[in-house]
């Protein structure tokens, strides 16, 4: 049998004029003029334009004309120099003048046009992804996926790491979030847990003495999901023995300007800034701040302060603001729309105060009657505000959550202002996290990052007296205010870790039950260590410029965690229940 094709729908140019090919793909449209019959034929690499002539072959143009959309042809004819080239296409300059053809499938309808702008909504174009990932925008994200993964490989193989797999049915590893659990036929009652990271095993392997481990790998989180979440997601997990933490940031910071010059061409040559997660709460509310813009908050109590009176301001426990530049004149209606914004209960704002500051220096503000113009004066200069500046303000009982309403206000002025441009990146490292934080839930102490984290050496005194405080040497990466990696430098002495679970809350048998084999391990030589991952998706979506981390994942789960391709999740039959010695409750029944 002669091969399929000589060539892809990619690839011929005017320098092939002449040559008799062959071409395999699908029919992306087909339109009639003048006697003659043209077709766009498509597959991975491009289009290409097929011609099919009444007069020279009457036959095979009436075979042409029954081509339905999306019908898998081969097609074979002689490279022609077009007449009225197009530019737009990298073939636009040919034209194949067909001289056979042969229907390879034909294809139903597609339930949307498989174009660069396609009319299908979301849920079907995820019903039938497999036809959404026809479209080039789509494939093109994973052709970047993919030249992204090579070049991770690329750069960490030249730094010295093994790339090792770690299994994917495991007990519960400690992210913080649920876990995806399989139960197990053979240990009936018993369950696996899916990694949500590898990270205890990646620690493990640095007990084994591989000394620098990368694996580019599926993790599952059961969490809420988001933009930028997915249940099942990738990381390009890393991690390195004999390291500080500054020779891990600086390894890691080394491959995202690789990846910046080989992807995108951009050379980034100072060193990312570094801020501490102190300063990002400060002045930005966030912990992954996005620095394109600055717009910092600026802390207004003592201003207010000096002029009691307003009862809102006093009882505040913390006031803050931002210099939206330029923007005085905003209208009451944008106005109220902030304050709609900031009212929402995703958000919980109690409302938002504004002041103008007018062309001759003046500020006008929503709180003028509490204020003379000496504190408003005073608000000004301290917001370093100039004429034709915006103020916006915040205020609240807990400065936490007020700073984080006040960064959802940031976030949505930077995107008015149109400063959020996704060709512009802004990297940072975000250092110095706390060790702990309080749930609320639990009504306990967390660890921040994970429990093998390791304190700051200056801050662990503070773990008998002060855990609270205690700070970590843990690190994120920031781009355009997404977090795109994180990690730690680990314990590796036992009696510290120890210390650790006791401030955390467990019991020793609670923690041999759900660490013991690290710990034990531990026993045998353990090196300092310390890594990182990288979101791939979130990298991915970042250069590609994508709203969400789904566009750049082949098949992705829906906002209800489902696979509304392949129907997932589902019940099970009786008989595998049974096998697996499972009984399902029914719902309202608990
Ligand atoms: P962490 O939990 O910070 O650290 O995860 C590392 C990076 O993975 C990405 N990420 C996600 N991406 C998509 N969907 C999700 N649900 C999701 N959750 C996390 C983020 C994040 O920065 N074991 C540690 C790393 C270490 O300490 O070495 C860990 O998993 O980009």
């Amino acid at each position: 049998m002669e091969d399929y094709r000589t060539h892809t729908c990619g690839e011929l140019r005017l320098a092939n004029n002449g040559e008799t090919v062959t071409l395999a793909g699908w029919v992306q449209r087909t339109r009639k003029m003048g006697g003659m019959t043209f077709v766009d034929m498509r597959d991975r690499y491009g289009i290409t334009q097929i011609v099919f002539e009444e007069t020279s072959n009457p036959k095979l143009c009436e075979q042409a004309n029954k081509l339905g959309r999306e019908y898998v042809i081969q097609v074979m004819g002689v490279v022609s120099e077009r007449t009225s080239k197009n530019k737009n296409l990298p073939t636009g300059d040919i034209e194949i003048i067909a001289n056979g053809m042969k229907v390879l499938n034909i294809a139903q309808t597609p339930p949307f046009t498989i174009e660069d702008q396609s009319d299908g909504g979301d849920d079907l174009r995820m019903k039938y992804r497999y036809l959404d990932l026809r479209r080039t925008p789509v494939r093109k994200n994973l052709e970047l996926r993919h030249r992204m993964t090579m070049e991770v490989r690329r750069y960490l193989d030249s730094m010295g790491f093994l790339e090792i797999e770690t299994p994917m049915l495991i007990g519960s590893t400690p992210e913080g979030a649920r876990d995806f659990v399989v139960p197990s036929r053979m240990n009936p009652g018993q369950f696996y847990a899916l990694p949500q990271s590898p990270q205890t095993l990646k620690q493990l392997l640095m007990v084994s003495g591989m000394d620098r481990y990368f694996q580019i790998v599926k993790c599952f989180r059961d969490e809420d999901l988001r933009a930028d979440r997915q249940p099942e997601f990738t990381q390009i997990d890393c991690e390195m023995s004999f390291v500080t933490q500054e020779n891990v940031l600086q390894t890691f910071e080394g491959m995202a300007k690789h990846l910046f010059k080989e992807i995108r061409g951009i050379e980034l040559k100072d060193a990312f800034p570094r801020m501490t997660w102190a300063d990002a709460m400060k002045y930005y509310g966030s912990d992954k701040p996005d620095t394109r813009f600055d717009m910092k908050f600026v802390e207004l109590k003592d201003v207010f302060a000096k002029a009691p009176g307003f009862s809102v301001f006093d009882e505040a426990k913390y006031i803050g603001g931002i210099c939206a530049t330029g923007q005085a004149d905003y209208t009451r209606k944008q106005l109220d729309q902030l304050t709609d914004f900031v009212k929402r209960p995703q958000i919980g704002a109690k409302g938002l105060v504004y002041a103008r500051v007018l062309d001759d220096g003046c500020v006008k503000s929503s709180v003028d009657k509490f204020y003379d113009s000496e504190v408003l004066n005073a608000l000004r200069v301290k917001m370093n505000a100039n004429p034709g500046d915006l103020i916006l303000i915040l205020y609240g009982e807990d400065a936490m959550k007020t700073r984080k309403q006040l960064c959802e206000l940031r976030l949505e002025m930077g995107s008015r202002m149109g400063l959020r441009d996704k060709n512009k990146f802004s990297l940072l490292w975000v250092i110095d996290f706390p060790m702990f934080e309080w749930s609320e839930e639990e009504g306990r102490l967390m660890a921040t990052h994970h429990p093998f984290t390791h304190p700051k050496d200056e801050d662990i005194p503070l773990l008998d007296t002060d855990p609270a405080a205690v700070r970590a040497d843990a690190y994120d990466m920031v781009c355009n205010g997404v977090e795109v990696g994180g990690g730690s430098i680990r314990i590796h002495d036992p009696e510290l870790q120890d210390k650790m679970f006791r401030v955390l809350g467990f019991t020793e048998e609670r923690a041999q039950e759900q660490f013991g084999f690290l710990m034990n391990a531990f026993k045998y030589g353990a090196p300092p260590h310390g890594g990182l991952a990288y979101g791939l998706d979130r990298w991915v979506s970042l250069f590609a410029g994508l709203d969400s981390i789904r566009d750049c994942i082949a098949f992705p789960k829906n906002n209800s965690g489902r696979d509304v391709m392949l129907d997932a999740p589902a019940k099970l039959d009786q008989k595998q229940l049974d096998e697996l010695y499972l009984d399902i409750k029914q719902k309202g029944n608990e």
